[in-house]
């Protein structure tokens, strides 16, 4: 195991949200980190503060860095390593003018981020949300052949969107990243396309979605129903959303298992640790 480096020559790192025990204690090892040990969202001023004060930022999904934010001054960090596959909450080309690097965290979430799209996908196929809300509320006066009966996956035609299958997919599922070209790519003309038997699964980014049009889409039966862990104005939901039982609702949860936040933690960190010992970090996207 490397020595950690001697105290006064170590990085300041401003840690954005609270992470995993085992990241916050290698972080706070191997710099001087500061922990949000409160977990409350940053605000604005606060963002900038920490790019005033710190060597280096690790942010998450949840910091909006925009030109504005970037426009500090004294900028003194060098390095946002972002915690997270999708960096679209950074504005890239204010970053890139203002000379910080930019990282990632990919690969280690894309197995959880595909479990979560099937489990999306059959809870909303199999009304496992409306189910669960029927046996909770002690409702469920027992098993009978007609009882919930949903739509069958198997054999099914899943549709990856970015391969052309709109219009036969059982199943359309988002994976692609929210860039100014995907945003409100399912709009009402997408969503006209679809099967009116057709379910959308979102587990890629919220503004890819009109969420409007999707509300629109989903009253006038016009799909079967959507499964969504991801939203346009996160954290809020289109509260039409809410009253629908076809519709199923996650909190973001693509990545949400100790062993992948633990591992998204610990890319980031490796990010830090290359980029101040001068080597290219691994996941550099700027
Ligand atoms: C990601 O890594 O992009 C996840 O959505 C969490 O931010």
């Amino acid at each position: 195991m490397r020595p950690a480096p001697a105290p006064s020559s170590r990085p300041t790192v401003v840690v954005t949200r609270k992470l995993p025990g085992p990241v916050e204690d290698r972080l706070e090892r191997e710099f001087a980190a500061r922990l949000n040990r409160d977990d409350h969202p940053f605000t604005a001023p606060e963002l900038q503060e920490a790019l005033r004060g710190a060597d280096a930022l690790l942010p998450t999904v949840t910091d909006r860095i925009t030109t504005e934010v970037l426009s500090v001054e004294p900028l003194r960090a060098r390095i946002l390593a972002n915690f997270g596959v999708g960096y679209n909450h950074i504005d890239m080309h204010a970053a890139k003018a203002r000379g910080l690097v930019v990282t990632n965290t990919p690969e280690v979430l894309t197995d959880d981020t595909a479990d979560d799209a099937v489990m999306l996908m059959l809870m909303v196929a199999r009304r496992a949300g409306e189910a669960e809300r029927h046996v909770r509320s002690r409702q469920w006066t027992g098993w009978r052949p007609t009882h919930m009966l949903g739509t069958k996956v198997s054999g099914k035609t899943l549709g990856l969107v970015g391969m052309g299958v709109l219009r036969e997919a059982d199943f359309v599922s988002l994976h692609c990243p929210a860039t100014p070209e995907t945003r409100h790519l399912i709009d009402t003309e997408r969503l006209a396309l679809m099967k009116p038997t057709a379910f959308l699964i979102n587990t890629a980014r919220g503004d890819i979605v009109d969420e409007a049009a999707l509300v629109a889409a989903l009253k006038e039966q016009r799909i079967a129903g959507a499964a969504l862990d991801v939203y346009e104005r996160e954290p809020q939901v289109t509260p039409d959303l809410l009253t629908m039982e076809n519709v199923v609702l996650l909190p973001h949860l693509g990545s949400a298992t100790q062993e992948t936040r633990v591992a998204m933690g610990l890319r980031a960190l490796e990010n830090l640790q290359a980029f101040f010992s001068g080597a290219p970090p691994r996941d550099r996207v700027v």
